[in-house]
């Protein structure tokens, strides 16, 4: 058997451009919501990543016909649909399979969906999904693992969610769009990705108001029809390469973004010492001086991303002074501290709360990529380390970075992905 790893040499002054892929997130509600469009679509700007892909063969196997038609580019057909159950392997391995619920819920009034997998921050609850379902009549219940929730006729209501979750306002809007009547969604998350998916269903016929507020109106109606549409780019791949631009002293073109998307991001890291210009669909960032010390709070948006929060905690190992970074949207998203600490970091965390001692210099060891977000982490780090750094579980970093390596290495990164033996791995640690 073989294991691939990220080789990283330290790479100081990153220069270039980097073009920026589709949004992981909306392209993930954006595919499971075809379902219940149930006609021909067209979705363009879709990130070439590995849960892009994943989804894609759990609608497969749901009889839904998937096409490439271009450069990241995909036609979806999910007019004869063979299964309204989700029980799977494929499906515990991905949060996003929870959009499914939606999708047959709103479409033929039922569904069950295996309980969703995706990184581990502590505890990742359904109740506001269900709450969502259940308001607009349906009954759910969960048995064997499975979520079951059925109705005989969806009708619009009003719900409050209690916590601010994309997931659960996502899944509501695509269940309430068929719905005979108008749901008011309150409390809804504002991410820009619940903003994009209720584009893309408006244009498909839907009468959604208010996406990027926190009241969601959607008036149901009766038929949808296909469309052709491109995905948002993405706002955390973005802030990534913000991040190392600084961390590297370099002076990056970060291509495809939305700057309203980056504010949050932008302002913390000009607070750190970067420099930014903005345009149209595209920034420029660059750090000349010296790093200095911030503290962070994540937030829902338009707060600092969450999904940032590993990045900024990383960079923040070489900025002068001490920063604090808060996590205010899971329990348990520190998990891969231990691993910045195995390359010199000096952080000490309780609870939500890491504090970050900035140090002289980190150095390149073994890591794993603990999650997602975590592996662009140990990534960054593993740029600005002494020595070489060897980054395991890569697999974790490509279900969201589109070819993370060959974007880093055409910035002028001592980066590449090694493959070895096991037979060697484990002989040369006898
Ligand atoms: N929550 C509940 N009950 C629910 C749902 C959520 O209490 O029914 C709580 C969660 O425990 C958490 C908070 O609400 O404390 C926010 O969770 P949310 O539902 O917003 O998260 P999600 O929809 O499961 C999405 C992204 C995550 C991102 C979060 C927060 C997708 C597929 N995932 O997850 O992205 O961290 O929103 O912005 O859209 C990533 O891309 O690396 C990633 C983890």
């Amino acid at each position: 058997m073989n294991v691939r790893k990220i080789v990283i040499k330290k790479s100081n002054n990153l220069e270039g451009n980097v073009k920026i892929a589709g949004a992981k997130n909306a392209a993930l509600a954006i595919l499971a919501s075809t379902i219940l469009v149930g006609q021909k679509c067209i979705l363009e700007n879709v990130p070439d990543i590995s849960d892009v892909s994943l989804m894609c063969s759990i609608m497969s196997h749901l009889g839904v016909k998937i096409n490439m038609v271009g450069p990241n580019a995909i036609e979806v057909d999910a007019k004869n649909i063979s299964s309204l159950c989700a029980d799977f392997d494929e499906i515990r391995h991905m949060r996003a399979s929870y959009y499914l619920l939606g999708a047959f819920l709103g479409r033929f009034g039922k569904a069950s969906v295996a309980m969703p997998g995706g990184c581990d921050f502590g505890l990742r609850p359904m109740d506001q999904h269900i709450k969502g379902f259940e308001s607009l009549n349906a009954k759910c219940e969960i048995s064997g693992g499975i979520i079951n929730v059925k109705c005989d006729k969806l009708k619009g209501n009003r719900v409050y969610l209690d916590v601010v979750s994309v997931g659960a306002t996502i899944n509501t809007v695509i269940a309430a769009v068929r719905a005979e009547g108008t749901t008011v969604i309150e409390n809804a998350a504002k991410e820009p990705h619940v903003v994009d998916l209720a584009n893309f269903l408006n244009s498909c016929g839907a009468d959604i108001h208010g996406a990027g507020t926190d009241v969601i109106q959607v008036h149901g109606v009766k038929n949808l029809k296909g469309t052709s549409y491109q995905i948002i780019p993405d706002q955390i791949e973005a802030g990534t390469y913000m991040a190392i631009s600084v961390a590297t002293h370099g002076n990056l073109t970060i291509n495809n973004v939305i700057p309203k998307h980056l504010e949050s991001i932008s302002a913390k890291l000009c607070e750190i010492g970067a420099q930014i210009d903005y345009f149209e669909d595209s920034i420029k960032i660059s750090c000349p001086g010296k790093l200095k010390k911030c503290n962070v709070k994540t937030m829902p948006y338009p707060g600092f991303p969450t999904d940032m929060q590993p990045q900024i905690v990383a960079l923040l190992t070489k900025c002068e002074g001490t920063s604090m970074v808060t996590e205010g949207v899971w329990d348990n998203r520190f998990r891969y501290v231990s691993e910045l600490r195995r390359m010199g970091a000096e952080i000490s965390v309780d609870g939500r709360l890491a504090v970050i001692e900035g140090v002289k210099k980190l150095v390149g060891t073994n890591v794993k990529a603990i999650d997602l977000r975590a592996g662009a982490a140990v990534i960054l780090a593993g740029l600005i380390s002494e020595g070489t750094t060897y980054v395991e579980n890569i697999d974790y970093v490509e279900r969201g970075y589109e070819d993370i390596v060959g974007k880093l290495s055409n910035l002028g990164a001592d980066i590449k992905i090694v493959t070895e033996s096991l037979d060697k791995i484990s002989l040369s640690a006898c």
